[in-house]
């Protein structure tokens, strides 16, 4: 027998339109009808199809219900944490210079190395019930703190152990390989042998004893940790094993990324503060998702945001991101993210919330999250205000969603 239900009593729902790129229905006094946890039917209550009148219905309580958020960026596990850090750089030391004295990146990936799996499983999933509390139905999660193979592979194997737990926590994900995430202190001044290494040994080994579990591979493209060719070399190897590219591009200063993202293919070009105009006409024509890290921006005390207006005039789908992580974000909140989206990317309330749903769902190559409209997924947020908007408007204001059957 289908699980069918229809969930109703909504002041109404509000949702992207995947058939055009920014388009939103706003539909008041709507319904929405479910089977096996997927939209089949949705519109104004009245219209409801006959087929439907005798399935059980869910009350929506009067919400608004949106599709849940889609967190296409973070680095979910680390050990440790960089409070430490953070005050020193309250004092003035910049976040570059804490890394040339090997903290930065470098403190993360020591306090990593020393976790055990369950360890990581177990701190992952507290995070991840962070994340759920807050509307996060799905969400992107990389290694890149073991720089070296047996820790990395600890990562991806507690990843492989959340996707289990996925279900029961609420909450699914897509991994990527992220070896490449700085110079692993071993190859310290050795940028090509450790790229060497990744490409040819570490992503190769990683799929091997982990197949299945990472969909896609990264690598840190910047002005002193890898070049724009290295980046293109360790995609090759990447892509080889089945590995879609993406990519830290553009995020401290210009090196190209956002091209490199075009020129291989690549799912998403992240953070991209520096990004050329050239590089954002190169993604619109390769259907390049740039993703978009605001809350980075803020907790580096820099100025240069994300030039978003102008990626959206370039033909971009712009996606919005939290880059969870200890060093330059450690924010699980995404109504942060979509405040920071519209008070300092200068995107409209729409933009950004089709930004952290339909356009992050896309950047992960997924076409039925991020949206309510039939086939997608079920995966509905009821929040209790009377405009959407209140939820950036009321800066602060710690809203929770409901979710169905919750
Ligand atoms: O996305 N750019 C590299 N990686 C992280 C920061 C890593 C850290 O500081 O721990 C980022 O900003
Ligand atoms: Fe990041």
């Amino acid at each position: 027998m289908a699980d069918r239900r229809v969930l109703t009593n909504l002041r109404g729902l509000w949702t992207p339109d995947p058939a055009r790129a920014w388009a939103v229905d706003r539909i008041p006094g709507a319904a929405l009808a479910l089977e096996d946890g997927r939209v089949a039917w949705m519109g104004r209550a009245g219209d409801l199809p006959a087929a439907w009148a005798d399935a059980p219905e869910v009350d929506g309580g009067g919400a608004w219900a949106t599709p849940g958020f889609v967190d296409p960026h973070t680095h979910l596990l680390f050990g440790g944490n960089r409070s430490g850090e953070f005050n020193r750089r309250l004092a003035g030391v910049s976040y570059q210079q804490i890394a040339a004295e090997g903290g930065g990146i470098r403190e993360t990936v020591r306090a990593t190395r020393e976790a055990s799996v369950d360890e990581l499983v177990a701190t992952g999933e507290a995070r991840l019930q962070a994340f759920r509390q807050r509307g996060v139905v799905h969400l992107e999660c990389k290694t890149g703190y073991g720089l070296e193979l047996e820790s990395e592979s600890r990562l991806t194997a507690a990843y492989a152990e959340l996707k289990r737990r996925g279900p029961s926590l609420g909450i699914s994900l897509d991994v990527t390989l992220l070896p490449a995430h700085d110079i692993a202190p071993e190859f310290a001044g050795d940028a090509e042998a450790n790229l060497r290494a990744v490409a040819e040994d570490w992503l190769p080994e990683l799929v091997r004893r982990h197949p299945g579990v990472a969909r896609f591979c990264d690598i840190f493209v910047e002005t002193g940790v890898y070049t724009v060719d290295q980046g293109r070399r360790m995609f090759e190897a990447g892509k080889r094993l089945g590995l879609i590219p993406r990519v830290h591009a553009d995020e401290l200063t210009w090196t190209g990324g956002a091209e490199l993202a075009a020129e291989v293919g690549a799912a998403s070009a992240d953070h991209l503060m520096f990004c050329s105009e050239a590089g954002m006409k190169a993604m619109a024509a390769a259907d390049v998702t740039p993703v978009l890290l605001p809350a980075t921006t803020l907790f580096l005390g820099m100025r240069d945001w994300a030039p978003a207006r102008k990626m959206i005039e370039a033909g971009c789908r712009v996606a919005l991101a939290t880059d969870f992580n200890p060093g330059s974000c450690p924010c699980v909140d995404p109504l942060t993210i979509l405040r920071l989206g519209c008070l300092q990317l200068r995107m409209t309330f729409e933009e950004a919330f089709t930004a952290m749903t339909l356009h992050a769902a896309r950047s992960l190559r997924r076409d039925d999250l991020g949206h309510l409209h039939p086939g997608a997924r079920a995966e509905v947020l009821l929040w209790d205000v009377e405009e959407l908007l209140e939820l950036v408007y009321w800066v602060g204001e710690p809203y929770r969603p409901r979710f169905l059957g919750a």
